[in-house]
């Protein structure tokens, strides 16, 4: 902790969001919901739809994004991590479709199943990976298409969810008073039906049955969720603060996870944290699980407000019940400064 003699960074990041957008207009069509309750509940405005297509194919063009920005070619990458609850297959992995797409032909990989902590898991596997030796550059890819294990018919949790992919690539860095300094995690794994999908996996494989009762959807007890979140996510941000001798008026920048504003919010004040170091663009994607955190920091490093040297802290809760958080030093400076930068659904278009 604090004192490793190589440092992993986050040398490049990139994200995609497909571009349909389901406002919450849609919803009141189809549910007895409405853009109020929606809005109030969750802070989400719209989210994005994929509508053909797979996981890959929101990580491919992100991932190719990443790689330009840094200035590398495909082959040069050694390792592909896939953190993702929505995998294009059961199997093969999705690395291995996303290797084939960005023609990475000298990478291994994987997929990883940590639900919406997936993105701080894999960066902390990616990081050991660069600290030992084993690998220079993992790309890190936090994707999931949400909506399509989405029950349109349960408002409880369609109005909730969005598609997007978030793109890391981690190598060693030059310079070691930047990159990953911590990392931890936790899990309680009591809660399995307050956050899954009952069929599909090896329990209940797809049958009429399964299929008939709606069973390969997402399914939560929503207030349970909400307030292990809220917890959860506060004490893992102060017990990595603590460990490493940091108050919040060290963070720069805190990442959490978005699932919903008012856990983002109820976090935020627990941690005694202004609005103005909170990164937060739930109102536009929704909760994209494992892609929630890269699409912040890269949204953040296209408008130009995310630093070389920023204490960054980031915090999420998912399934399993898994919490995690993660401590870095920003090691990259935005390219453009704000003023170039329009709105944050620049890249999404200029990839389509
Ligand atoms: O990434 C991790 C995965 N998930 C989460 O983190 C989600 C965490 N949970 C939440 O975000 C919130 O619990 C929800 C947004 C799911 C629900 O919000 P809530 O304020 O906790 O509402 P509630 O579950 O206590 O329900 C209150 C009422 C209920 O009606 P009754 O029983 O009081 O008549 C719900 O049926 O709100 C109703 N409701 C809705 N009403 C209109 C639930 N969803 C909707 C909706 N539109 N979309």
């Amino acid at each position: 902790m604090g004192s490793k003699a190589v440092r992993a960074a986050i040398t490049s990041i990139s994200h995609y969001v497909p571009p349909e957008i389901l406002n919450n207009q849609f919803f009141e069509t189809q549910l007895e919901t409405s853009d109020h309750w929606i809005r109030t509940r969750t802070g989400i405005l719209e989210r994005r739809i994929a509508r053909t297509g797979g996981t890959s194919d929101l990580i491919i063009p992100a991932a190719k994004k990443c790689l330009e920005q840094r200035g590398i070619a495909s082959g040069e990458i050694d390792c592909i991590i896939v953190a993702t609850v929505t995998p294009d297959y059961v199997f093969p992995s999705t690395a291995s479709i996303v290797q084939a797409g960005i023609e990475a032909s000298n990478a291994w990989g994987f997929d990883l199943s940590a639900a919406c902590c997936g993105f701080i898991v894999a960066m902390s596997i990616a990081s050991s990976f660069v600290e030992s030796g084993s690998a220079r550059r993992v790309l890190v890819c936090g994707a999931d298409k949400m909506t399509s294990i989405t029950n349109y018919e349960d408002r409880t949790s369609a109005v909730l969810f969005g598609d997007a992919a978030g793109v890391a690539l981690v190598e060693r860095s030059e310079d070691e008073s930047v990159g990953v300094i911590d990392h931890l995690a936790h899990m309680d794994g009591r809660f399995t039906n307050q956050l899954y999908m009952p069929a599909g996996g090896s329990v209940k494989p797809a049958s009429y049955e399964t299929v008939a009762n709606r069973e390969h959807f997402l399914v939560q007890d929503g207030s349970t969720v909400f307030k292990a979140a809220s917890k959860e996510m506060a004490e893992v941000t102060q017990e990595i603060l603590q460990r490493n001798g940091l108050t919040q008026e060290d963070i720069r920048w805190f990442v959490p996870h978005q699932a919903n504003r008012r856990i983002i919010d109820a976090v935020g004040e627990r941690l005694g944290l202004e609005d103005d170091r909170v990164m937060c663009n739930i109102q536009h994607y929704g909760n994209t699980s494992s892609a929630t955190i890269p699409l912040c920091l890269s949204e953040w490093m296209e408008k130009g407000e995310l630093h070389k040297g920023d204490n960054v802290v980031l915090s999420s809760f998912g399934a399993g019940f898994t919490a995690a958080s993660m401590y870095m030093r920003w090691a990259i400076s935005p390219k453009l400064e704000p003023a170039k930068v329009e709105n944050a659904f620049v890249y999404a278009e200029a990839a389509d």
